[in-house]
């Protein structure tokens, strides 16, 4: 794993217009700041959208034009893969996605069809390709998918969960069982981002959102061997972000896992959390998404706290500690990306 190799042809994007790297996963929630987004959600749902891969691309380059950020991130959803999996898949307003049929036994996981995702979710790809199209080369373009724990939790849990009890009942009940809905998930998703790069993704994010709630032990044993079977499988030279929050406890052995790009979220000091995972990776992150709900001022102080630390070292790649909130006005979005590329300008 070297940020040398893998990383460069996103990280030299980065570099080109001499400016810190705001990539745009950060749009997640997009739907509840951009006036663009809602319009198009008042006539389609979230999971019709992103089946209207015209308009998914659409949206995607849309966004990069409104914002000014460095890179776009293909509009869909990391739970697009559940809905084929036949586990019953809907987005219930406020409260998130819903799995109908939770996959919680043994008997369960052997039930999961065989998908391949060129069948099962072509839209996603197609998407891909549109935006591509769209983007004309101007920023690059970023792919991505759920990390297979973060996967198996709403599998399991059948929706969003604060302590993931049954996650961990499954896990530590039955770990031939847990072993097995991993497995699955592990091969799935490479298969996902390896079509998403073969459309044209010219890196991919891996969002295990959720392993935060683990002792690191528990990740080493439940986790790790799974999430680095993915990103092996991944064809080298197109780098990795692999993101995680709450994440304190487990820096060592996320990088363990894989990934060129390690992503951090505002719980941790940057520079520090960047010494303990050393010099072969690159870090993103980590302004805490709540200073976006403060004024200009605060905005700017916020960034330059995140450059500070980053301290203009190489392989850092400028971006939200996690999505944006819902209530953020989008043109805080705007100025905390307008006070990077000034702030990262002088800094040269
Ligand atoms: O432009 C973009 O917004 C990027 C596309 C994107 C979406 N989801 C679309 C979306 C991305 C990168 C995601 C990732 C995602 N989805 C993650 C990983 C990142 C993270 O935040 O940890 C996770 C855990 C999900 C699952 C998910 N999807 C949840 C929990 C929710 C509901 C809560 C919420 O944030 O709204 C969704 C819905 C969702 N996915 C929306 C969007 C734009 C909101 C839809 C709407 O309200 O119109």
């Amino acid at each position: 794993m070297t940020v040398t190799t893998a990383s460069l042809p996103f990280l030299r994007a980065c570099r080109r217009e001499r400016t810190a790297f705001t990539p745009v996963w950060a749009m997640r929630q997009i739907g509840r700041y951009l006036p663009e987004y809602r319009a198009i959600r008042a006539r389609l749902s979230l999971l019709d959208l992103c089946k209207t891969p015209d308009v998914a691309a659409e949206l995607t380059v849309r966004t990069v034009e409104v914002l000014g950020v460095d890179a776009a991130i293909i509009f869909a959803d990391i739970l697009l893969l559940a809905e084929p999996l036949g586990v019953g898949l809907s987005y219930v307003a406020g409260e998130g996605p819903a799995i109908e049929r939770p996959v919680r036994t043994r008997e369960d996981v052997r039930r999961l069809p065989d998908v391949d995702p060129r069948d099962a979710v072509p839209f996603v790809f197609d998407a891909i390709r549109f935006a591509r199209r769209g983007l004309a080369g101007r920023v690059p373009l970023i792919g991505f998918a759920g990390g297979p724990f973060t996967m198996a939790s709403y599998l399991v849990e059948g929706g969003p969960s604060r302590a993931f009890l049954q996650t961990k009942r499954l896990m530590r009940g039955d770990p031939e069982a847990w072993h097995a809905l991993m497995e699955r998930l592990a091969v799935l998703t490479a298969r996902y981002l390896e079509g998403q790069i073969a459309a044209g993704a010219d890196a991919v994010q891996l969002f295990d959102s959720w392993i935060g709630c683990l002792a690191p032990a528990d990740y080493r044993e439940f986790v790790l061997p799974h999430t680095r079977r993915v990103i092996a499988a991944l064809p080298p030279g197109v780098p990795v972000i692999h993101f995680g929050t709450g994440t304190a406890g487990l820096l060592e052995v996320m990088r363990d896992a894989g990934g060129d790009v390690i992503g951090l979220d505002w719980r941790v000091d940057l520079a520090q959390a960047w010494r303990r995972l050393g010099d072969g990776v690159a870090v993103q992150g980590n302004l805490d998404p709540a200073v976006l709900l403060a004024g200009p001022e605060e905005i700017r102080h916020g960034v330059r706290a995140v450059l500070d630390a980053a301290a203009g070292r190489p392989g850092h790649i400028f971006n939200l500690g996690h999505g944006v909130l819902p209530e953020t006005p989008w043109q805080h979005v705007v100025a905390m990306v307008d006070a990077v590329h000034e702030m990262s300008r002088h800094r040269e």
